[in-house]
């Protein structure tokens, strides 16, 4: 690297995996409230995929001119602060950056984001497991969030995609919150789930009072819900329409650094599951998006730059 550019990952023209490129870009000092920080690790995530496939493009959600950043969290180390920045040089941090239409991401070995949004990695918390945390730790709070304490006239929760990222942590967090969870996943996830301390099922009846639909079922995660419950699904820009009273939210993942704090204190801990596939280099982007696409894994394939 040198001293005035870094290693990105970008999409110029989306589609097969085979046209991630990575360029070089100008290092960009931070402004008020910023940090420039060098990134040691950055996850692949589903969103990835459907952003370098051109899913997002097709919406209308992606104008970029030139070319569309990868990749929406990261943990590294901070190495320049801008004005009003109290967090030294040096420290280790986990974030994300979230929205679409946007010329830079996380798959590089730099980014500039505000401080505000960052938490600092605990000791003991490598940056390669810190980095799996941000972007579906806070979509799972904030999921529960929508979900609402239990409804005094039912506390059934059921999980889709509960050996997932975002579905692992509902798991967790959803129990905290006083709902009874069971978890939907593949029959090889039973141990996985259950360890959480949920119910387990691969093939759930009609019926619960709510669902967090980590798998994004959709209209069939709609479906299990009973009249007048609650679902919260995780494709904003597709709802499925409200039917029977029942309550329907979607989760817009934003970064929050107090609550990716404690959620990376959790982690630490062991008290929330560190998740980690494989930790591959930046140039085996292509491959991991390719795996990814399989469906299958579980934890995240994290890359270094
Ligand atoms: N809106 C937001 O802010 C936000 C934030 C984060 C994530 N998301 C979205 O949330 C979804 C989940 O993300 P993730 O990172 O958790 O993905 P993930 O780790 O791939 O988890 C999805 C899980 O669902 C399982 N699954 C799929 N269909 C299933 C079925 N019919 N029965 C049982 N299990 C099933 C998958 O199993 P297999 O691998 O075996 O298929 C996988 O374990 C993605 O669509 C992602 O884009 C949205």
């Amino acid at each position: 690297m040198s001293t005035s550019t870094f290693r990105t990952a970008v999409v110029r023209a989306p589609g097969e995996p085979d046209s991630i490129e990575i360029i070089d870009v100008p290092v960009v000092e931070p402004g008020p409230g910023e940090v420039r920080v060098e990134i040691a690790a950055a996850p692949v995530n589903p969103v990835d995929l459907g952003v370098a496939g051109g899913f997002f493009h097709a919406l209308g959600l992606i104008n970029q001119p030139e070319h569309t950043g990868l990749g929406w969290d990261f943990a590294g180390t901070v190495v320049a602060t801008g004005p009003g920045v109290d967090l030294p040089v040096g420290t280790r941090v986990a974030g994300l950056v979230v929205g679409f239409d946007r010329d830079f991401g996380t798959y590089a070995e730099q980014l500039v984001a505000s401080a505000s949004d960052l938490a600092v990695v605990p000791d003991g918390l490598d940056l390669i497991a810190a980095s799996t945390v941000p972007l579906n730790g806070l979509a799972a709070a904030q999921i529960v969030d929508l979900l609402g304490d239990p409804r005094a006239d039912g506390n059934r929760l059921l999980v889709t995609g509960a050996a997932g990222a975002v579905g692992g942590y509902v798991v967790s967090l959803g129990q905290e919150r006083g709902w009874e969870v069971t978890g939907l996943a593949r029959a090889a996830d039973e141990e996985f789930v259950r360890g959480l301390g949920a119910d387990f099922t691969t093939h759930a009846e009609p019926g619960w009072d709510a669902v967090a639909d980590g798998a994004a079922l959709q209209e069939r995660g709609l479906a299990l819900v009973r009249d007048g419950g609650a679902f919260v699904g995780v494709r904003p820009n597709a709802a499925p329409a409200a039917e029977r009273r029942i309550t329907v939210a979607t989760v817009v993942a934003h970064p929050d650094g107090p609550r990716l704090g404690d959620l990376l204190d959790r982690t630490a801990s062991g008290e929330l599951p560190a998740r980690v596939h494989a930790v591959v280099s930046l140039d085996q982007v292509a491959d991991a998006h390719r795996t990814v696409a399989k469906g299958g894994v579980r934890g995240r394939y994290v890359l270094t730059p």
